[in-house]
């Protein structure tokens, strides 16, 4: 089936629960056995798909785990209660003290923090590189690295990376590629067809789309040949002390990362997407593809707005003939680089602050992938814990404005945009005639 009636479609069709349309929402905490058999059953892996208990299994969360699976083009999914979640149980699922992850440079600044400190204090190395440059992966690998890990187009400087390069050069060191693709979402970019073999999402962005829930999901792209690497990935390829000595690459070998995050990760650490949310996100994913064709149709014609204007020093959107990373845009999504776009400001941080407060329809927040035209300046907010060093290696300047274009009309928000550019560049010569004492 091809992806919009995926999006429609996937894991449901009207037939159980009173043929109920909508995709029911199942607001339990646990499920009834028929017997003592049948609880067995549930409890042992592969006997039966029957849920027990919402934190590691629930019917709604299941549909949204089939469409997710489906519009990836992996084996199976799991779904969970953020990206961060995601992001950090597709890690955990296979490195352990000792072993050592290589990671772009680049990342959504809590992922920075996570690969970067929290897997410090767990033993465990994070090697950052270039995401221009994947010919490092060859030098930062050794026998213990357990995952290259990248975002398809970084958060916040819109870089797209090179899919099918890092996979070429991951599998060659005996690596799996782990890619975030909550930028560009499957309706742009299927990593997994590229050669990635895990996808993680912040399903809080695109997929979702309204800005009203929180969610996560893996993607088992069901391809490393894990077995190939007994040593490095015992948690997949020796008995499972968690879970009664399973084995999950013999038994599940379709999808054994997914499954001990699920039944290992998610059982004993907890973070489900609740019933609801998975609800929420279903009904925004039935309209992804639309949305996301107006969003690239939007974020083009304002990209190319802020560059003819003088009061704007650059402009970063790979949409545009002249980035550099136009290209790769073309390859991996189709021209169309997604709603992310950033711009600098002439009069740096000050004017970059007057034009944040003067916008009236686009919303100043961290969030990105909303129906809604989002704007932030990522270096007092997402990025504000990292050291100066940690910024300019994420590429990042002070004066780097983020937009998230949205759905809205293309005329009222170039308006918005117009009106909050007079206002900071009115703003910025206002200061420096009260500093020089002259008019310019
Ligand atoms: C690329 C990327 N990955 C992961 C996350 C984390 O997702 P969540 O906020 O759902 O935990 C975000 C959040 O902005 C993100 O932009």
């Amino acid at each position: 089936m091809k992806l919009e009636t995926i999006a429609v479609h996937g894991g449901y069709r009207a037939g159980s629960s009173f043929r109920a349309v909508a995709v029911p929402i199942y607001q339990t905490s646990s499920f009834a056995f028929e017997n003592s058999a049948h609880a067995t059953d549930v409890f042992t892996l592969g006997e039966s798909d029957d849920p027990a208990y919402t934190r590691t299994g629930n019917p709604t969360q299941g549909v949204l785990e089939t469409r997710l699976a489906e519009l990836e083009g992996g084996t199976a999914a799991l779904a969970l209660a953020s990206g961060m979640a995601a992001v950090t149980y597709a890690i955990q699922a296979i490195t352990r003290t000792g072993d050592n992850v290589i990671v772009t440079t680049v990342l959504y600044g809590s992922s920075h923090v996570y690969f970067a400190d929290l897997l410090k204090e767990a033993g465990i190395e994070a090697r950052f590189f270039d995401p221009g440059s994947p010919q490092e992966i060859a030098r930062l690998a050794d026998e213990r690295t357990t995952a290259v890990f990248c975002e398809t187009i970084g958060n916040p400087l819109g870089n797209i990376i090179d899919i099918a390069a890092f996979a070429d050069r991951a599998h060659a060191a005996g690596i799996p590629l782990i890619v975030d693709n909550t930028v560009t979402s499957p309706a742009l970019t299927r990593p997994l067809e590229f050669g990635a073999d895990v996808v993680v999402h912040s399903l809080t962005k695109y997929l979702g789309g309204h800005g009203n829930s929180i969610g996560g999901a893996i993607i088992d792209g069901g391809t490393f040949p894990w077995r190939d690497y007994p040593d490095k990935f015992p948690g997949l390829n020796k008995p499972e002390s968690c879970y009664g000595g399973i084995v999950f690459s013999e038994k599940f070998p379709d999808f054994p990362l997914a499954l001990r995050a699920r039944a290992v990760l998610l059982r004993s650490l907890g973070a489900p997407i609740s019933p609801f949310n998975a609800f929420l996100i279903l009904q925004g994913i039935e309209t992804l593809p639309l949305r996301i064709e107006r969003v690239c149709e939007n974020t083009l014609a304002v990209a190319e707005y802020l560059r003819a204007h003088p009061s704007v020093e650059w402009v970063n959107y790979a949409g545009l003939p002249d980035s550099p990373y136009h290209g790769l845009a073309q390859k991996y999504a189709g021209g169309l680089p997604s709603g992310l776009l950033s711009f600098g400001i002439r009069g740096g941080y000050q004017a970059g602050a007057k034009f944040i407060d003067s916008l009236a329809l686009f919303t100043h927040l961290v969030n990105i992938g909303d129906a809604k035209s989002l704007a932030c300046h990522p270096a007092s907010t997402t990025h504000s814990q990292l050291t100066e060093e940690q910024l300019r290696e994420s590429g990042l300047t002070r004066d780097l404005v983020r937009l998230c274009v949205g759905i809205e009309h293309i005329d009222d928000l170039l308006a918005d945009l117009e009106q909050a550019l007079d206002s900071a560049t009115a703003a910025t010569s206002a200061t420096a005639t009260a500093t020089t004492g002259k008019d310019s």
